[in-house]
């Protein structure tokens, strides 16, 4: 009789050991041991969050003809960080690996076990891997060692709060916050061709300690900070409060813009719905260098200040463009061939080292007897200045608009791209 046990008092149990099971392989289901391994080849791999919002796994992407992927977090059908990508695409061959090592680093392999990105987070005493329904992958010992969504690529997930020292990067560009609160794009680590701040009546009595910017779900971009009572808006999308299934995200794009987007969660389409830099061709080094950038009907494009120039790579005219004849290799004299309604951008730093307050003649003649100068702008728009470029990048904008006149050094003689219209019969 004493061997006999109710089974009454087991019943409840099984069922909090069953309950525990399920528990503990939910949590097992949603984590990323120790060791894990993903590779491009086999299709089925992917780290995904535990509602099913978001995974990790290899993309194949479009790589002119070659097959390459990205390890990257996909949410709602939109790619918003790239394990190594940002002023890198990331880019990786077929044999490749992304690993969770024994020692807690993530670290993405090229074929050839040549390392690609790390997370660096080795002996750091990371336990696990878990990708949160956010769109968050976090490594943490228990407290979090390292996150994605602290270490952005090119893109700001909705919700995701954007920080000091984070940089969006693409290519030679990258937006980061400044602690006045005001945000900037930069090219090469350098030119800043954007810079916004707060209306000055918002910061006017206040110093930001912590400023964070933010897309939130509805579509409108805010700054919030702990001595501010409500965040400011920064920009609204187009398309804010619509309602609807969407995915918004802010991304620094490879022309050097940063946009507001919507997709209709799931379809991996997107549409733009804000751009910070509103005029395209006032993004420094969009046509390369000594590109010229230009609208034709619809659009902006690259092309070269004259025929004595060729496109550095002739299939790409983003890649800009080179002198058919070194100047130093001038078989005569050079000279300076106007370009009428034309401007080379000048921004800080260079505002401070290569604007003078000359006239147009003197603008023409001093870039011309400077040996350094390789081109020269006069505003003409009242002000009375001239740019005289001594950078070894130029990035120049035509448009019937501008009242600039500009000059570039070439091997006389001077070619233009098409003979003025007065010259035509
Ligand atoms: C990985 O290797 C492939 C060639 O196998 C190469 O095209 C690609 O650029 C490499 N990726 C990186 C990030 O080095
Ligand atoms: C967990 O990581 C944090 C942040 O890197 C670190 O300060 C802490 O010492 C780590 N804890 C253990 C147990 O390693
Ligand atoms: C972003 O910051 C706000 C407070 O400013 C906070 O409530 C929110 O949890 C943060 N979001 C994330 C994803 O960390
Ligand atoms: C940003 O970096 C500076 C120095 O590099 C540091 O003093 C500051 O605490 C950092 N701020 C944040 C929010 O991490
Ligand atoms: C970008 O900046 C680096 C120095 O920071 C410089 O060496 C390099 O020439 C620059 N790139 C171009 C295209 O000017
Ligand atoms: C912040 O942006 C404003 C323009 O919006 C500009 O006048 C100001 O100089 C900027 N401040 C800094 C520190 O860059
Ligand atoms: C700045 O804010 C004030 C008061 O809210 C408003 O009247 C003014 O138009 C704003 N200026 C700009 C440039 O947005
Ligand atoms: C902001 O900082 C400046 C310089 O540190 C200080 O003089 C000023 O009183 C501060 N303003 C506020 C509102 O804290
Ligand atoms: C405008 O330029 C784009 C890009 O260079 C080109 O695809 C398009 O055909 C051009 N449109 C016209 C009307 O020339
Ligand atoms: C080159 O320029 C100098 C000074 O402007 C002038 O004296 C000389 O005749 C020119 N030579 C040629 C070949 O045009």
């Amino acid at each position: 009789m004493g061997s006999f046990r109710d089974p009454r008092s087991t019943f409840p149990l099984l069922i909090s050991a069953l309950i525990f099971f399920l528990a503990a392989f939910k949590s097992d289901a949603a984590d990323v041991a120790l060791g894990s391994v993903l590779r491009p080849t086999d299709s089925n791999a992917s780290w995904v969050s535990p509602g099913e919002t978001c995974s990790l796994q290899f993309f194949p992407v479009d790589a002119g003809g070659a097959s390459l992927y990205v390890a990257a977090i996909a949410f709602g059908g939109i790619r918003v960080w790239t394990a190594g990508g940002g002023s890198t695409p990331g880019m990786v061959d077929s044999a490749a690996s992304l690993q969770l090592g024994s020692d807690g680093n993530l670290r993405l392999f090229n074929g050839s076990e040549v390392l690609v990105w790390e997370s660096g987070t080795a002996g750091r005493g990371v336990t696990k891997g878990a990708l949160l329904d956010t769109g968050n992958f976090v490594l943490s010992n228990g407290s979090t060692v390292w996150d994605s969504f602290s270490n952005p690529t090119d893109t700001l997930l909705q919700n995701q709060n954007f920080t000091l020292n984070e940089t969006l990067r693409s290519g030679p560009y990258s937006f980061s916050l400044l602690l006045v609160g005001n945000f900037t794009l930069e090219w090469n680590n350098t030119v800043v061709y954007y810079n916004k701040g707060l209306n000055a009546s918002v910061v006017a009595n206040v110093n930001l300690t912590s400023p964070s910017l933010t897309l939130q779900s509805n579509g409108i971009v805010t700054l919030s900070d702990q001595a501010l009572a409500t965040a400011p808006v920064i920009a609204y999308s187009s398309d804010y409060g619509e309602p609807g299934e969407l995915v918004r995200f802010l991304r620094l794009d490879d022309d050097g813009n940063l946009r507001a987007y919507s997709s209709v969660r799931g379809t991996g389409q997107a549409t733009a719905r804000w751009s910070a830099v509103t005029d395209q061709c006032e993004v420094f080094g969009w046509c390369g260098n000594m590109g010229i950038c230009s609208y034709n009907d619809t659009e902006p494009t690259c092309g070269c200040p004259s025929k004595n120039f060729e496109l550095t790579e002739p299939g790409d005219p983003r890649k800009g463009c080179r002198r058919k004849q070194e100047i130093k290799d001038c078989p005569g004299n050079s000279t300076m061939l106007q370009l009428d309604h034309t401007q080379f951008l000048t921004y800080p730093p260079d505002i401070s080292t290569e604007v003078f307050f000359v006239g147009i003649t003197a603008c023409r003649q001093n870039c011309l007897s400077g040996s350094s100068c390789v081109a020269s702008t006069s505003l003409a728009d009242g002000s009375g200045l001239c740019y005289l470029k001594v950078s070894n990048f130029v990035s120049g904008y035509h448009s019937p608009a501008l009242p600039s006149t500009s000059f570039v050094k070439v091997c006389s003689p001077g070619i233009p791209n098409q003979p003025p219209l007065s010259h035509q019969p």
